[in-house]
């Protein structure tokens, strides 16, 4: 899905171990449909060669403010003239320093003065050692750079490669290519908080065995990451899947649907979006054997009784907030048949203002999927296309519906 079609990206390098990742990044950028044109410092070339990134980026590399290829012989002008963003990574210590100081006795950081500051963003994806980011110089600094305005990502934290652990590695290419795609997202649920829930539940019939299902947890993941590109503060409630978290979303992991309703119980008074994606367990086994239940030969069979599981986005629907407007509740339903007919009754029982019907068998592990969203005023049909895509279209759905900032609800 060319998430970055057409964007035009500087990749700046400053000097650092970590410029091995920019190799990636730049591929990685150039695989989402951006082009990409290499900036380097004179330190970076230590750690990397503009022959690898030039024929990553397939442009010529620039490292010099007195470069005569450009016809005016300003390469800082042009460059930042025709970007959409900069990106530095890794930044140094060293380079951070520079910025704030405004400093351009560089290429690369004279370009970033020279930048319209309006128009072209500045991202900067800090590089170091543990100690020299901890120290107050750098966390001063970075201070500054936001305060200016400087689009600083977080740092990662690990194994270093001068043998210590601790903050100040530069994130992973992947990483920072996510975060830059959040960076781009149209800011739809800024000042929102949506609690999502998402994946099967796992109903235990003793310590070794239980009840679950197929569902796989890709649209709520998907939801979730779409609203944290959105704005919005984002706490997912996840069943047992093996998704990546996606990058700024808190996820707590819950097993049982009673482990998921106490879970949602205990965030949902800071929410003002609900999203049940959830392929909550309608029921679990009356009792729960505290020993395996053992064959013992005889032929007979254990007998199971189920009890019904609480129906947690009906309960959230009913709370004061939710029918006073301050927290829209987004239900799903997965139906085999007569998706329209049964979304609309789904959609009433449940008492929710907006619900997403798909296709059971369709999606659960599917990549893709099709929605139909009924609310009040209709159904709205989302054909066809990737999780990855309903699910940023399912956030604009939801953010076109939500009452206006500062309507007394
Ligand atoms: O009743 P049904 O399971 O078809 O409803 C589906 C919708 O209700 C989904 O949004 C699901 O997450 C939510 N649900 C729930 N708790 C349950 C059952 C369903 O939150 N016990």
């Amino acid at each position: 899905m060319n998430e970055l079609a057409g964007k035009r990206f500087v990749l700046g390098l400053s000097g650092g171990i970590a410029c091995y990742k920019a190799a990636e990044l730049c591929r990685a950028l150039l695989k989402e449909g951006a082009s990409v044109q290499v900036v380097m410092t004179e330190a970076a070339e230590h750690f990397i060669t503009p022959v690898t990134m030039q024929a990553l980026s397939n442009r010529p590399v620039y490292g010099s403010q007195w470069d005569a290829r450009e016809p005016n012989n300003m390469p800082h002008i042009n460059l930042s003239r025709e970007a959409d963003a900069i990106v530095v990574a890794p930044a140094s210590a060293d380079f951070m320093a520079k910025l704030i100081h405004g400093r351009a006795d560089d290429l690369l950081s004279l370009m970033c003065l020279a930048r319209p500051i309006d128009a072209v963003p500045l991202i900067v994806a800090p590089a170091m050692n543990r100690e020299m980011w901890a120290n107050p110089a750098t966390q001063r600094n970075v201070a500054q750079l936001r305060a200016d305005d400087v689009h600083v990502l977080d740092v990662g934290q690990g194994d270093q490669a001068c043998g210590e652990t601790g903050d100040g590695r530069m994130l992973e290419a992947d990483e920072i290519l996510d975060d830059l795609i959040a960076f781009f997202a149209p800011k739809r649920l800024a000042g929102q908080h949506v609690l999502v829930t998402a994946g099967p539940t796992y109903e235990a019939i003793d310590p070794v065995r239980g009840i679950t299902n197929l569902s796989s947890g890709k649209m709520g993941f998907a939801i979730a990451r779409a609203a944290r590109e959105a704005g919005a503060v984002v706490t997912l409630v996840a069943g047992p899947v093996s998704q990546p978290t996606p990058r700024g979303v808190t996820r707590i992991n819950v097993k049982s649907a009673r482990d998921m309703q106490a879970a949602v119980q205990r965030c949902v008074d800071d929410a003002t979006v609900l999203v049940a994606t959830a392929a909550v367990a309608d029921w679990r086994p009356a009792t729960q054997a505290d020993q395996k239940i053992k064959k013992d030969g005889s032929g007979e069979t254990p007998e199971l009784r189920f009890i019904e599981n609480p129906d947690i986005l009906a309960m959230v629907a009913q709370s004061p907030r939710a029918r006073a407007g301050a927290l829209y509740c987004v239900g799903f339903a997965a139906e085999s048949h007569d998706l329209l007919a049964h979304a609309s009754a789904k959609r009433a029982r449940k008492g929710v203002p907006l619900l997403v019907g798909n296709i059971g068998p369709a999606t659960f592990g599917h990549d893709d999927n099709a929605l139909l969203l009924v609310d009040a005023q209709g159904a709205t049909e989302l054909p066809r296309a990737s999780k990855r895509e309903l699910a940023i279209q399912l956030i604009a759905e939801i953010a076109r519906r939500l009452p206006a900032a500062g309507t007394p609800q």
